[in-house]
C-alpha cells in the first residue's frame, strides 16, 4: 500500500506515520552510512535520514548519488526531533524509499556567498533558495492583507488600464508604447482613472504593476512595481492619515501573524515592527526642514553634513528621508510639501498655494517614502490653469477635467509601494529582493 502525500508544514499531524513527500533537494550531508538529506516541497523544509542499516542497496545508493535540486520523492516515518533543522523544523522522516525524478545537473547556486548580480542573473533558481522563498511569502501576506484591509472597509476594487494616453505623474519617467502608430504610455498610477471611478462608487482601489522610466539607481526604485492605490470621495488630508495609518498597521500585524518563521529566518527584529500602532507622528514639510538643519548641526561629519542640505521647495532625497524617520520609532507622515515638488493635481493649501495638501509616509530605519498621496484640486480652472501651466497637452487631460465640470467633490487618495512595503518589513538591503523578478535601468532579465 502507498503512503499518503502530505505536505511538509503538515509533518506535525502525521506523526509516528509513514508518508511521502514530493519535492526537490535542497542540501545532503554524507556521514557515510548516514545520509541527511534536506528536502523542501514549496510548504517548508524537512531533513529526512537515510540510514544504510535499514535500506535495500539500491535506495541507499540512490539517497547517496542525488544531487542539489534534483527531484524526487521520499517515502518514510515521521518523528519528532526538536534538533531537526528545517523550516519550520522539529521534525524528520526516516527514509523507508526514495525515487529520483531527475537528476539535477551540477546547480549553479551552492550554499556559499555569491555576489549579488550573479543571484540575480539566476533568479529564476534563486526563487527557491530559502531567503527569497521567505520574502516572497510575506509578500503574498502584505497583498492579501492590502486586499482584506480594504474589501472589508468598504473600498471598491476598480481596476485601472496600464496602457494609457497620458502621463500621470512626471514626464521624465514615461515609458512609451507604440500603439499601432500613436504614441501611449505604460500606467505610472491609476489614480486619474480613480479619481473618475469615486464619483461612480465613493471609495475605491486599483492594485496593479506600474511603470516608471526612473533614472535612479537607488535601491528603492524600480522601472516596474505593484502599487495599490485607495481614492476616496469626500476626505480631506487629515481623513487620509486617519486612514494610512490603521491600513499600514493592519499590513504590518498580518506579516507579524501569519509570518514570524520566515521573518526570523531572515533575521529580521521584529521589535521595531511591533511597535507599529496608530497613530503616527505628524509633521509639516517645514517642521521636517527644521530637523535636518539640527541634525546637520549635531553631526561632524562633513559628507553628512553636505548630503543633508535642502533648498526649500525641493523634494527629500534617501539621506533626507532616512534622517527624518530615525528621530522616530513608527513611520512618519511628512505634508504640506511645496507645490512645486510635487504632482500637477495637488491641492494648494488655502491662503498658502506655495505648499500643498500632499503627505508622503516615511517608513522607520531607513526604508524611505513608503507611500505619497493628497487632496485633488477639484476646482476646474485651477485645474486648468496647472495642465496649461505645466504645458501638459490639454486634449489627453479633457476627460480627466470633465470630472471637476459634472459634481465635482473634494477628494484624496494615495499610493502605496508594495516592494518597498515588503521590503520594509523583510529588512531587505535592497529593493530588487522585494519581487520576484525585478526590473531595474540595468535589468529584464530573466
Ligand atoms: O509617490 P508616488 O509617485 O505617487 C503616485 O504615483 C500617486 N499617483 C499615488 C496616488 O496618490 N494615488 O508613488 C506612490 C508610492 C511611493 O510612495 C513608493 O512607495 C512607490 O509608490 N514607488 C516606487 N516603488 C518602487 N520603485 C519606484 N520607482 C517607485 N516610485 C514610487
Ligand atoms: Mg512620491
Amino acid at each position: 500500500m502507498s503512503a499518503p502525500i502530505v505536505q511538509v508544514s503538515d509533518l506535525a499531524s502525521h506523526e509516528g506515520e509513514t508518508v511521502t513527500v514530493r519535492g526537490w533537494l535542497y542540501n545532503r550531508t554524507d556521514k557515510g552510512k548516514l545520509q541527511f538529506l534536506l528536502v523542501r516541497d514549496g510548504t517548508g523544509i524537512v531533513q529526512c535520514v537515510a540510514f544504510k542499516g535499514d535500506l535495500p542497496e539500491d535506495v541507499f545508493d540512490a539517497a547517496r548519488a542525488i544531487t542539489q535540486e534534483s527531484s524526487l520523492t521520499v517515502t518514510g516515518t515521521v518523528r519528532a526531533d526538536k534538533r531537526a533543522p528545517g523550516f519550520p523544523g522539529g521534525y524528520e522522516i526516516g527514509v523507508t524509499d526514495l525515487q529520483i525524478i531527475q537528476k539535477a545537473e551540477e546547480y549553479p547556486i551552492q550554499p556559499k556567498e555569491h555576489g549579488i548580480d550573479f543571484l540575480l542573473d539566476h533568479r529564476h533558481l534563486w526563487v527557491r533558495s530559502s531567503r527569497p522563498w521567505a520574502v516572497m511569502r510575506v509578500r503574498a501576506t502584505v497583498i492579501k492583507a492590502i486586499r482584506d484591509w480594504l474589501d472589508d472597509h468598504g473600498y471598491l476594487l476598480v481596476d485601472t488600464p496600464i496602457i494609457t494616453p497620458s502621463a500621470g505623474e512626471e514626464t521624465t519617467s514615461l515609458f512609451k508604447v507604440d500603439y499601432f502608430g500613436d504614441t501611449a504610455y505604460l500606467a505610472q498610477t491609476g489614480q486619474l482613472y480613480n479619481e473618475a471611478n469615486i464619483a461612480s462608487f465613493g471609495k475605491v482601489y486599483c492594485f496593479g504593476p506600474t511603470f516608471r522610466a526612473e533614472l535612479s539607481k537607488t535601491r528603492r526604485h524600480l522601472t516596474e512595481f505593484w502599487m495599490v492605490e485607495p481614492e476616496m470621495a469626500f476626505f480631506s488630508l487629515e481623513d487620509l492619515m486617519d486612514m494610512e495609518e490603521e491600513f499600514v498597521t493592519a499590513i504590518v500585524k498580518a506579516a507579524l501573524e501569519r509570518n514570524r518563521p520566515e521573518l526570523e529566518l531572515l533575521g529580521r527584529d521584529v521589535s521595531r515592527l511591533e511597535v507599529v500602532e496608530p497613530p503616527f507622528p505628524r509633521i509639516s514639510y517645514d517642521e521636517a526642514l527644521e530637523m535636518l538643519a539640527e541634525i546637520r548641526e549635531q553631526t561632524d561629519d562633513p559628507e553628512q553634513k553636505r548630503l543633508l542640505e535642502l533648498e526649500w521647495g525641493k523634494d527629500f532625497g534617501s539621506p533626507h528621508e532616512t534622517a527624518i524617520a530615525s528621530r522616530f520609532e513608527k513611520p512618519v507622515f511628512v505634508y504640506h510639501y511645496p507645490t512645486e515638488a510635487k504632482a500637477f493635481y495637488m491641492q494648494p493649501v488655502d491662503g498658502r498655494p506655495e505648499v500643498c495638501r500632499s503627505v508622503d509616509l516615511l517608513a522607520p530605519e531607513g526604508y524611505g517614502e513608503i507611500t505619497g498621496g493628497s487632496e485633488r484640486i477639484y476646482d476646474i480652472a485651477l485645474l486648468e490653469e496647472r495642465v496649461a501651466s505645466l504645458g501638459l497637452p490639454r486634449e489627453a487631460y479633457e476627460w480627466y477635467l470633465d470630472l471637476r465640470r459634472f459634481g465635482s467633490v473634494p477628494h484624496a487618495g494615495f499610493g502605496l509601494g508594495v516592494e518597498r512595503t515588503v521590503a520594509w518589513i523583510c529588512g531587505l538591503e535592497h529593493i530588487r529582493e522585494a519581487i520576484p523578478y525585478p526590473r531595474t535601468i540595468k535589468r529584464v532579465y530573466p
